[in-house]
C-alpha cells in the first residue's frame, strides 16, 4: 500500500519538477537574453530568436500568402457543392503553396516552398519584402531551387553590419583569395579562375580600394605576378610596390605597360598553340607561364580626356585592355579593374571592355545608372539592394557573376597592413623583364 502510494507522489512530482526546470530554464534565458546576443549572437539566435520566429512564420504562413496573392482558390464549383452539402460550413480555405521544414541556420533560417499550379519564383520574390515585415526579420530572399519548388532564405539581422571575417591564411588555393563576408555568413572568396576578370564599382569612398587591398593581400602569398595601373599618380597601389612586376602611374606609362601585356599575351598563345594546349593550364607545370593579375584602380582616369593626343592614347589603352580580357583567361591575364563610373560617356571602348568584365562589384552608388551599368543585365532586385547600401556601410556591395547575386562585405585592410604584406612577400615578386616600361 505504502509502496503503492511512495510511486503515485513520485509519478506526480516527476513532471512538476520537469515544468519547473523548464520555467527556470525558460526565465533566464529571457533574462539573460539582451547580454548573450550581444556576446553570442549565435547562441541567442538559436535558443530564442530562431523558435520564436520559427513560431511567427508558421502562424502568418495563411494570411501572408492570401495577402501576397499567393493563395489560390479552389474552384467555384467545389465551394457552391460544399455550401450545399455542408449545411452552411464555411466553404474550403484557398490552396496554400506547402511549405518544409523551417531549418535553422546561424543567422537567420531557411525553408523551400512547392509552388501552386500556375506560380513562379518571381511571385515569391516580388513577396519577399512582405514576408520580411511579417516574420520581423532584416531581410528574405526568394531564389528558384528545382523546378516546382523556390528556396526562401530569412536572416534576422544584418550580417554584414558586424562582419566577422576570418581572415585568409597562407596562399589557400591558386588564384582564389578570401576577401571578406558574404551575407550568409560564409565567407566571400573571389575565384578568378572561375570567373577571371572583375569589374569593381561604387561611389568615392564606397570601399573599392579596400577590396582591391584584400584581394592584392591575398594574393601576395601565392606565385602569382601582380601588375598596378594607378593613373591617380599611385597614390592607392603605390603601397604594394615591393611586390608589384610593374605599376604604371600615368596614362603614359599605363598605355605602354598595357602594350607590353598584349605582346607577353600573344607568345604565351604562340607557346600553347605550338604545345596543342588550349590554355596554359594544359602545359606541364616546368613551361606554364606565371599567372599575372592586372589591377587598374580608377579606370576614368585612363580614359577621359582632354586634347587630341590624349584621345589616342585613351584609345590604345581601352583596346589593349579589350584584347586583354578576350585573350587572358585562358592564358593567365586576368583583370580587376575599378571606377566610379563605368558608363559610355567614358569613350566607346568601356562599354565593350565592361562586356568582357564578367564578374562583378558594386558597391555604394552615387547615381542609379552606375548600379545599372554594373549589374543591369541581372535581376532588378540586385539593382534595389545595390542603391540600399549608405555611406556608413562603407566596404558593403552587391557581387553579381553568371550565377546570380548576393550581398557582401570586404575585410577592412588598413593601409599599414597592406604595406606590410607588401614587404612580407616582395620575395615572391616575380622579375617580368618584358613589362619594364619606365620611360625610355
Ligand atoms: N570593408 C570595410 N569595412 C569597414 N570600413 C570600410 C570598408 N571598406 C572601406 N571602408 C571605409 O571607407 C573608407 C574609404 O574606402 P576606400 O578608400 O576603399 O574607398 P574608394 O571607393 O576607393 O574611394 P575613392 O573612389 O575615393 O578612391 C576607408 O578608409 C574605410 O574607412
Ligand atoms: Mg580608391
Amino acid at each position: 500500500m505504502n509502496l503503492a502510494s511512495s510511486a503515485t507522489s513520485a509519478g506526480v512530482a516527476g513532471p512538476n519538477w520537469v515544468l519547473v526546470v523548464a520555467a527556470a530554464l525558460v526565465s533566464g534565458l529571457l533574462l539573460a537574453g539582451p547580454a548573450l546576443r550581444r556576446r553570442y549572437p549565435v547562441t541567442w539566435w538559436l535558443l530564442l530568436g530562431y523558435p520564436a520566429t520559427a513560431l511567427r512564420v508558421v502562424r502568418t504562413w495563411r494570411p501572408l500568402m492570401a495577402g501576397c496573392g499567393l493563395a489560390v482558390s479552389r474552384r467555384p464549383a467545389l465551394t457552391v457543392v460544399s455550401g450545399l452539402v455542408g449545411n452552411g460550413a464555411p466553404p474550403p480555405q484557398p490552396r496554400l503553396p506547402r511549405r518544409g521544414l523551417i531549418r535553422p541556420t546561424s543567422s537567420g533560417f531557411v525553408l523551400l516552398v512547392r509552388l501552386l499550379p500556375g506560380q513562379v519564383p518571381e511571385d515569391f520574390v516580388k513577396a519577399a519584402p512582405a514576408m520580411a515585415e511579417s516574420w520581423q526579420v532584416h531581410a528574405v530572399r526568394a531564389t528558384s531551387w528545382r523546378p516546382g519548388v523556390v528556396r526562401v532564405v530569412a536572416s534576422a539581422a544584418d550580417p554584414l553590419a558586424a562582419p566577422r571575417v576570418p581572415k585568409q591564411r597562407g596562399p589557400g588555393h591558386l588564384l582564389r583569395v578570401t576577401v571578406g563576408a558574404l551575407e550568409t555568413g560564409a565567407t566571400w572568396v573571389l575565384d578568378l579562375r572561375r570567373v577571371p576578370h572583375w569589374l569593381i564599382v561604387g561611389a568615392t569612398r564606397s570601399g573599392k580600394s579596400t577590396l582591391i587591398n584584400a584581394i592584392v593581400a591575398g594574393l601576395a602569398p601565392q606565385p602569382v605576378a601582380l601588375v598596378g595601373i594607378d593613373c591617380k599618380g599611385g597614390m592607392e597601389l603605390s603601397l604594394y610596390e615591393p611586390r608589384l612586376s610593374a605599376l604604371a602611374t600615368n596614362r603614359e606609362q599605363a598605355v605602354r605597360l598595357l602594350a607590353a601585356l598584349v605582346d607577353l599575351t600573344l607568345n604565351r598563345m604562340t607557346v600553347c598553340r605550338e604545345a596543342r594546349v588550349r590554355n596554359i593550364w594544359g602545359l606541364p607545370d616546368k613551361e606554364r607561364p606565371i599567372p599575372i593579375v592586372v589591377i587598374v584602380d580608377e579606370i576614368a582616369e585612363l580614359f577621359l580626356v582632354a586634347s587630341r593626343n590624349e584621345k589616342d592614347e585613351a584609345q590604345a589603352a581601352g583596346t589593349a585592355l579589350i584584347r586583354l580580357a578576350q585573350l587572358g583567361a585562358a592564358l593567365g591575364v586576368f583583370l580587376v579593374v575599378a571606377g566610379q563610373r563605368v558608363g559610355s560617356d567614358l569613350g566607346p571602348g568601356v562599354t565593350a571592355l565592361r562586356a568582357q568584365l564578367g564578374g562583378r562589384v558594386c558597391h555604394r552608388v552615387a547615381d542609379p545608372g552606375t548600379a545599372e551599368m554594373a549589374l543591369g543585365d541581372l535581376n532588378p532586385d540586385a539593382l534595389k539592394a545595390a542603391q540600399a547600401i549608405t555611406p556608413e556601410q562603407a566596404g558593403t556591395a552587391v557581387l553579381a557573376s553568371g550565377d546570380g547575386w548576393e550581398r557582401a562585405r570586404s575585410h577592412l585592410i588598413t593601409e599599414s597592413e597592406a604595406e606590410a604584406v607588401a614587404v612580407e612577400y616582395a620575395h615572391l615578386t616575380p622579375v617580368l623583364s618584358e613589362l619594364h616600361v619606365e620611360a625610355p
